[in-house]
């Protein structure tokens, strides 16, 4: 068996056989998404090196397993993308040489890492516990659709006060942002300046009332042009007043109308009780829990929700 950088024209078809072990929980990562095709720019667009960073076990011409080596450096942490073992081949043979190979050509500030599997996967908890990881709360992914008259959400996104109007966070608003998220999310994947940065297939709304910023969505469309709420902050002085129910309904309208999503989800931690009750209310319903396993650093103090 060799590992190697999958090669251009491998990856529609691996995009297919990821598809597929996307659909069983007992495989399913949650950096993935379910489509083949996006899965397929996906690994084409893996920051920060592209295909280089996809590793792929093969043996002869056939792909036994596959591997993205996701990286950065705030924080310096890799999030594996994997590993998929195909049916027949030994997990715990491919598994390790993937994960070998993947920890050999990061860099050497990258400490920190990463699998984020389906709770029911089969067998990904005994290959992270056998090299270090170790298991932390398992976050819930809410999902709702967007299609039909979206008349609750319209309803939901009035302030009934009428004192509260969320709008697009211009540049001018970027560093108040930034103060928010940091203090609300501290260590989290991105940072303040990370979020509020401009992008096409993303937006930051906030709450605004009158000059007080009291809170903000951070939302995007996905390569499988599903919506995705990011992150959802309100400041602490400003909680129980409905200013997270406003966001949360206009951040989806946003998807709905400006990016077309047929569909939104996120992940919010299973303890923050706040936070599932306000997306049910709204209609979110819970698809599946995802089960991060973490090396080199833990997130385990964050798992109180902030006192609301
Ligand atoms: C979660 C959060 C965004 C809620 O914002 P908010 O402005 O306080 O929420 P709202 O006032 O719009 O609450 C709407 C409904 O959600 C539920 N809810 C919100 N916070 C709650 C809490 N702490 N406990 C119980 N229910 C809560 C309630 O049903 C509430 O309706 P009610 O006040 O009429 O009972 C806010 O507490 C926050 O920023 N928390 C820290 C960051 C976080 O957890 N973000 C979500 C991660 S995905």
């Amino acid at each position: 068996m060799d590992i190697r950088p999958i090669r251009d024209d491998e990856v529609d078809g691996a995009a297919r056989w990821l598809g597929d072990q996307q659909a069983d929980p007992a495989r399913h990562i949650a950096s993935e998404s379910m489509d083949p095709a996006a899965i397929a720019t996906d690994l084409r667009q893996l920051e920060p090196r592209g295909l280089e960073d996809v590793l792929v076990a093969v043996d002869g011409d056939t792909i036994v397993g596959l591997l993205g080596v996701e990286h950065d450096t705030d924080p310096p942490r890799v999030w594996w993308r994997g590993p998929f073992v195909a049916d027949g081949a030994d997990v715990d043979t491919v598994a390790d040489a993937l994960l070998a190979a993947g920890r050999a050509q990061l860099p050497d500030h990258v400490t920190e890492e990463e699998f984020g599997p389906d709770e029911r996967h089969a067998w990904l908890p005994a290959v992270a516990g056998r090299h270090g990881f170790h298991a932390e709360e398992a976050s819930a992914v809410l999902v709702r659709g967007l299609g039909g008259d979206l008349d609750d959400l319209r309803g939901a996104a009035e302030d009934p006060a009428g004192e509260l109007v969320v709008v697009p966070a211009t540049t001018d608003l970027a560093p108040v942002v930034a103060g928010l998220h940091d203090a609300i999310f501290p260590g989290t994947h991105a940072s303040g300046s990370r979020i509020a940065s401009a992008r096409d297939d993303a937006a930051v709304l906030v709450a605004r009332s009158g000059a007080e910023v009291t809170g903000y969505i951070a939302i995007e469309r996905q390569q499988d042009a599903t919506g995705y709420i990011d992150y959802l902050g309100v400041s602490p002085g400003a909680r129980r007043g409905g200013v997270g129910r406003v966001l949360v309904a206009a951040g989806c309208l946003h998807l709905a109308e400006a990016y077309a999503c047929p569909s939104v989800n996120l992940t919010v931690r299973e303890s923050n009780r706040g936070a599932r009750r306000l997306y049910e209310s709204l209609g979110f319903v819970q698809e599946r829990l995802i089960r991060p396993w973490r090396r080199g650093f833990s997130l385990a103090h964050l798992d109180s929700p902030p006192a609301s």
